[in-house]
Protein backbone atom coordinates (compact mmCIF):
# COMPACT_ATOMS: atom_id res chain seq x y z
CA UNK A 1 0.00 0.00 0.00
CA UNK A 2 1.30 3.42 -1.16
CA UNK A 3 2.19 6.01 1.88
CA UNK A 4 0.18 9.17 0.34
CA UNK A 5 1.73 12.57 2.09
CA UNK A 6 -0.06 16.08 1.31
CA UNK A 7 1.11 18.70 3.77
CA UNK A 8 2.02 22.63 3.79
CA UNK A 9 6.29 22.64 4.34
CA UNK A 10 7.68 25.29 6.67
CA UNK A 11 8.28 27.61 3.75
CA UNK A 12 4.23 27.21 2.94
CA UNK A 13 4.93 24.98 -0.28
CA UNK A 14 1.83 22.71 -0.46
CA UNK A 15 4.06 19.34 -1.33
CA UNK A 16 2.84 15.72 -2.70
CA UNK A 17 5.53 12.90 -1.41
CA UNK A 18 4.17 9.44 -2.34
CA UNK A 19 6.30 6.50 -0.63
CA UNK A 20 8.96 9.61 0.99
CA UNK A 21 9.33 10.69 -2.84
CA UNK A 22 8.77 14.22 -4.11
CA UNK A 23 6.66 13.98 -6.53
CA UNK A 24 5.29 18.08 -6.95
CA UNK A 25 4.87 21.13 -4.88
CA UNK A 26 2.47 24.19 -5.93
CA UNK A 27 5.93 26.73 -6.26
CA UNK A 28 6.54 26.21 -9.93
CA UNK A 29 3.82 24.84 -11.92
CA UNK A 30 4.53 26.18 -15.43
CA UNK A 31 5.07 23.18 -17.30
CA UNK A 32 1.68 21.32 -15.53
CA UNK A 33 -0.43 24.47 -17.10
CA UNK A 34 1.96 24.10 -20.66
CA UNK A 35 0.84 20.32 -20.47
CA UNK A 36 -2.58 21.49 -20.44
CA UNK A 37 -1.86 23.81 -23.38
CA UNK A 38 -0.65 21.82 -25.58
CA UNK A 39 -4.42 20.22 -25.44
CA UNK A 40 -6.09 23.55 -25.22
CA UNK A 41 -4.25 25.81 -27.72
CA UNK A 42 -5.42 22.87 -30.67
CA UNK A 43 -9.01 23.42 -29.81
CA UNK A 44 -9.17 20.07 -27.91
CA UNK A 45 -12.45 19.19 -26.51
CA UNK A 46 -12.70 15.89 -25.48
CA UNK A 47 -9.39 15.39 -23.24
CA UNK A 48 -7.98 12.43 -20.82
CA UNK A 49 -5.67 13.14 -17.88
CA UNK A 50 -3.12 10.84 -16.58
CA UNK A 51 -2.65 12.35 -13.20
CA UNK A 52 -4.42 14.49 -10.42
CA UNK A 53 -1.79 15.50 -8.55
CA UNK A 54 -2.29 19.05 -6.99
CA UNK A 55 -5.07 19.84 -10.06
CA UNK A 56 -3.08 22.51 -12.39
CA UNK A 57 -3.41 21.02 -15.14
CA UNK A 58 -6.36 19.98 -14.43
CA UNK A 59 -7.61 23.55 -13.78
CA UNK A 60 -5.88 24.78 -16.53
CA UNK A 61 -7.56 22.75 -18.96
CA UNK A 62 -11.05 23.47 -17.47
CA UNK A 63 -10.15 26.99 -18.44
CA UNK A 64 -10.12 26.35 -22.18
CA UNK A 65 -12.68 27.43 -23.83
CA UNK A 66 -13.45 24.94 -26.10
CA UNK A 67 -13.10 22.07 -23.38
CA UNK A 68 -15.90 19.80 -22.74
CA UNK A 69 -14.98 16.85 -21.34
CA UNK A 70 -12.25 16.14 -18.58
CA UNK A 71 -11.76 12.79 -17.79
CA UNK A 72 -9.10 12.65 -15.22
CA UNK A 73 -7.72 9.26 -14.08
CA UNK A 74 -5.86 9.06 -10.33
CA UNK A 75 -4.09 6.07 -9.01
CA UNK A 76 -4.22 6.89 -5.29
CA UNK A 77 -8.44 8.12 -4.16
CA UNK A 78 -6.47 9.96 -0.90
CA UNK A 79 -5.47 12.84 -3.47
CA UNK A 80 -8.88 12.84 -4.82
CA UNK A 81 -10.45 12.93 -1.18
CA UNK A 82 -7.69 15.69 -0.12
CA UNK A 83 -8.72 17.52 -2.81
CA UNK A 84 -12.61 17.13 -1.55
CA UNK A 85 -11.23 18.07 1.71
CA UNK A 86 -10.10 21.52 1.01
CA UNK A 87 -6.24 19.70 2.06
CA UNK A 88 -5.55 20.15 -2.07
CA UNK A 89 -7.17 23.22 -3.43
CA UNK A 90 -10.10 21.84 -5.84
CA UNK A 91 -13.22 21.03 -4.72
CA UNK A 92 -14.69 23.52 -6.99
CA UNK A 93 -13.23 21.36 -10.40
CA UNK A 94 -14.40 18.29 -8.74
CA UNK A 95 -18.06 19.85 -8.40
CA UNK A 96 -17.59 20.81 -12.93
CA UNK A 97 -19.81 19.25 -14.51
CA UNK A 98 -17.42 18.66 -17.42
CA UNK A 99 -15.12 16.69 -15.34
CA UNK A 100 -14.85 13.26 -14.47
CA UNK A 101 -12.30 11.62 -11.58
CA UNK A 102 -11.83 8.05 -12.04
CA UNK A 103 -9.43 6.20 -9.36
CA UNK A 104 -7.75 3.91 -10.94
CA UNK A 105 -4.54 3.40 -13.04
CA UNK A 106 -4.41 5.18 -16.43
CA UNK A 107 -4.28 2.13 -18.30
CA UNK A 108 -6.64 0.97 -17.60
CA UNK A 109 -8.77 3.93 -17.65
CA UNK A 110 -7.53 4.78 -20.99
CA UNK A 111 -8.19 1.05 -22.02
CA UNK A 112 -11.84 1.39 -20.67
CA UNK A 113 -12.64 4.52 -23.33
CA UNK A 114 -13.90 3.40 -26.76
CA UNK A 115 -11.65 4.25 -29.93
CA UNK A 116 -11.36 7.74 -31.08
CA UNK A 117 -12.87 9.21 -28.07
CA UNK A 118 -10.52 11.77 -27.19
CA UNK A 119 -8.68 14.62 -29.02
CA UNK A 120 -5.94 14.99 -26.55
CA UNK A 121 -4.47 12.67 -24.05
CA UNK A 122 -2.08 14.30 -21.41
CA UNK A 123 0.03 12.34 -19.15
CA UNK A 124 1.33 13.56 -15.99
CA UNK A 125 1.57 10.07 -13.76
CA UNK A 126 5.48 9.99 -12.86
CA UNK A 127 8.35 11.99 -13.12
CA UNK A 128 9.02 10.22 -16.58
CA UNK A 129 10.25 7.47 -17.53
CA UNK A 130 13.87 7.69 -16.27
CA UNK A 131 12.66 8.48 -12.41
CA UNK A 132 10.03 6.66 -11.75
CA UNK A 133 8.17 6.81 -8.48
CA UNK A 134 5.98 3.80 -9.10
CA UNK A 135 7.79 1.11 -10.80
CA UNK A 136 5.18 -0.31 -12.45
CA UNK A 137 4.48 3.01 -14.44
CA UNK A 138 7.26 2.03 -17.02
CA UNK A 139 4.67 0.34 -18.66
CA UNK A 140 2.97 3.81 -19.62
CA UNK A 141 5.92 5.14 -21.62
CA UNK A 142 5.98 1.81 -23.70
CA UNK A 143 4.62 0.72 -27.10
CA UNK A 144 1.75 -0.93 -26.17
CA UNK A 145 0.23 2.06 -23.57
CA UNK A 146 0.91 3.99 -26.42
CA UNK A 147 -0.62 1.99 -29.05
CA UNK A 148 -3.98 1.73 -26.84
CA UNK A 149 -3.61 5.91 -26.53
CA UNK A 150 -3.40 6.47 -30.10
CA UNK A 151 -6.42 4.22 -30.90
CA UNK A 152 -8.34 6.29 -27.99
CA UNK A 153 -7.85 9.88 -30.32
CA UNK A 154 -9.06 11.23 -33.01
CA UNK A 155 -7.38 11.25 -36.39
CA UNK A 156 -6.30 14.87 -35.74
CA UNK A 157 -5.54 14.10 -31.83
CA UNK A 158 -2.78 14.22 -29.63
CA UNK A 159 -0.65 12.38 -26.80
CA UNK A 160 1.33 14.63 -24.81
CA UNK A 161 3.63 13.22 -21.92
CA UNK A 162 5.78 15.03 -19.01
CA UNK A 163 8.61 14.25 -18.37
CA UNK A 164 11.95 15.39 -16.37
CA UNK A 165 14.47 14.19 -19.08
CA UNK A 166 14.09 14.37 -22.66
CA UNK A 167 13.45 10.41 -23.62
CA UNK A 168 15.23 9.52 -27.43
CA UNK A 169 13.24 6.22 -25.98
CA UNK A 170 10.00 7.79 -25.57
CA UNK A 171 10.37 9.71 -28.74
CA UNK A 172 10.97 7.00 -30.96
CA UNK A 173 7.99 5.13 -29.14
CA UNK A 174 5.62 7.56 -30.02
CA UNK A 175 6.46 7.97 -33.44
CA UNK A 176 5.66 4.51 -33.97
CA UNK A 177 2.38 5.45 -33.52
CA UNK A 178 2.09 8.94 -34.66
CA UNK A 179 2.98 11.08 -37.81
CA UNK A 180 4.82 13.75 -36.02
CA UNK A 181 6.61 13.96 -32.89
CA UNK A 182 8.06 17.27 -31.05
CA UNK A 183 9.95 17.60 -27.70
CA UNK A 184 9.35 20.91 -25.92
CA UNK A 185 11.82 22.07 -23.14
CA UNK A 186 9.90 24.15 -20.44
CA UNK A 187 12.78 25.95 -18.29
CA UNK A 188 12.07 26.40 -14.56
CA UNK A 189 13.52 28.26 -11.76
CA UNK A 190 13.46 25.64 -8.65
CA UNK A 191 14.77 26.37 -5.12
CA UNK A 192 17.66 28.86 -6.64
CA UNK A 193 18.35 26.60 -9.73
CA UNK A 194 17.56 26.59 -13.27
CA UNK A 195 15.93 23.42 -14.58
CA UNK A 196 14.18 22.13 -17.46
CA UNK A 197 11.56 19.63 -17.94
CA UNK A 198 9.95 18.26 -20.95
CA UNK A 199 6.55 17.90 -22.74
CA UNK A 200 6.92 15.28 -25.79
CA UNK A 201 4.15 15.33 -27.90
CA UNK A 202 3.31 13.09 -30.62
CA UNK A 203 0.30 14.37 -33.07
CA UNK A 204 -1.79 12.53 -35.28
CA UNK A 205 -2.12 8.77 -34.99
CA UNK A 206 -1.68 6.77 -37.48
CA UNK A 207 -4.42 5.29 -38.84
CA UNK A 208 -4.98 2.18 -41.81
CA UNK A 209 -5.27 5.33 -44.32
CA UNK A 210 -1.87 6.40 -44.16
CA UNK A 211 0.47 3.68 -41.69
CA UNK A 212 3.65 3.83 -43.88
CA UNK A 213 4.29 0.15 -45.42
C1 LIG B 1 3.21 14.74 -10.83
S1 LIG B 1 1.60 14.40 -10.23
C2 LIG B 1 0.56 15.13 -11.43
C3 LIG B 1 0.62 16.59 -11.42
C4 LIG B 1 -0.51 17.26 -12.15
N1 LIG B 1 -0.20 17.36 -13.57
C5 LIG B 1 -0.77 18.65 -11.58
O1 LIG B 1 -0.90 19.58 -12.37
O2 LIG B 1 -0.83 18.81 -10.38
C6 LIG B 1 1.43 12.70 -10.62
C7 LIG B 1 0.07 12.14 -10.20
O3 LIG B 1 -0.15 10.91 -10.90
C8 LIG B 1 -0.66 9.94 -10.01
N2 LIG B 1 -0.32 8.62 -10.57
C9 LIG B 1 0.85 7.95 -10.49
N3 LIG B 1 0.80 6.84 -11.22
C10 LIG B 1 -0.43 6.79 -11.78
C11 LIG B 1 -1.09 5.88 -12.64
N4 LIG B 1 -0.47 4.78 -13.10
N5 LIG B 1 -2.36 6.13 -13.01
C12 LIG B 1 -3.00 7.25 -12.57
N6 LIG B 1 -2.42 8.15 -11.75
C13 LIG B 1 -1.15 7.93 -11.36
C14 LIG B 1 0.01 10.29 -8.69
O4 LIG B 1 -0.70 9.75 -7.60
C15 LIG B 1 -0.01 11.81 -8.73
O5 LIG B 1 -1.20 12.32 -8.22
Amino acid sequence: MDEVVVRRRDDGALELRVNGVFVMDDVETTSECLLARTAIDAGARRVLVGGLGLGFTTRELLGGPDVERVVVAELHREIVDAMRSGTIPGADLLDDPRLDVVVGDVRDVVAAQPSASFDAILLDVDNGPDFLVHDQNAAVYGPGFVATCADRLTSDGRLSVWSMADSAAVRATLAEHFVDVVADAVDVRLQGRDERYWILTGHAPWTSDIVPT
